[in-house]
This record gives C-alpha cells, structure tokens and sequence, in this order.
C-alpha cells in the first residue's frame, strides 16, 4: 500500500503535520525502492534514515503530549496508551528487521506493508485525536 498525503490525515497541527508527510515520503521512498528490486544495501541508508526520523517525530509528540494538562484523567489515559502505541511500533519495527537481516526473502516487503499500514491507521485514529487536544488546549488557553 502507498500512502498517500490527503486532508483525511490532517492533524491540525503543523508541526506534526510537516513530519508526517516527511515520513510518508520515506516511507514510500522504501516501498518504491523494494519494488525496483534493489539490494539490502541499497535499502539500508533509506532505512536508517527513516528509523532515526521515526524516533525524533515520536519524540516531539511525545513532547506535546507532556504538556497537555495533567488534571484531565482522559489526557493521561490517551497519553499513555499513545505512548505504549508507539513503543510496541519500535518492538515490531526491530523485530521485523531482524528478519530483514537474516535475509529472509519477503521481509523487505513485509516492512514496508507494516509501516505504510501502521502510520496510516495511528495517524488517523491516534495522531488526529492528539491533535483535536492540542488545538483545544490552545483555543482554551486563548480565551
Ligand atoms: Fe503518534
């Protein structure tokens, strides 16, 4: 499956946004490479470079997540099931390339059908709900 960027996938907030659709990109990036039949060694770098991307953007939402209000018990409960959403997504992540690694045949394929499908579902039920959060802090704290 290619993603593809569509308003569906807004978060409404830019900064989360803007990395999204860079991870989109290299994500696709990947895909497209698999598809030409390239070798592990040409994967790799993409790769790399998508893995380090993955936790810098886990990173910053995690960050806003940290400063959304803590009186609120539904903020806590999301955040922390967000949290654990992103940590199983590393687990699964590693484990698959590990596969990747010991050279089994589809595993290049089998990593990027799981990161296109993981990024599109948690976008659009997980990300959008932080974002509706973080966009009603700010009109509250606007007021
Ligand atoms: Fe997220």
């Amino acid at each position: 499956m290619r993603i593809v960027w569509s308003n569906e996938l807004e978060t409404g907030v830019r900064t989360i946004d803007l990395q999204h659709e860079e991870l989109i990109g290299m994500i696709n990036e990947l895909s497209d490479a698999h598809l030409a039949r390239d070798q592990p060694a040409l994967l790799n770098p993409i790769f790399q470079r998508l893995d380090s991307y993955l936790h810098f953007h886990f990173g910053t939402e995690e960050a806003l997540m940290a400063g959304l209000p803590k009186s609120s018990p539904l903020n806590a409960q999301l955040s922390s099931e967000h949290l654990r959403q992103h940590q199983t997504f590393i687990e699964q992540m590693t484990a698959i390339r590990a596969r990747a690694e010991a050279a089994s045949e589809d595993a290049p394929g089998e990593l990027v059908d799981f990161l296109s499908n993981w990024l599109y579902e948690h976008i659009l039920k997980t990300d959008r709900h932080l974002g509706a959060l973080l966009n009603e802090q700010r009109a509250q704290s606007l007021e």
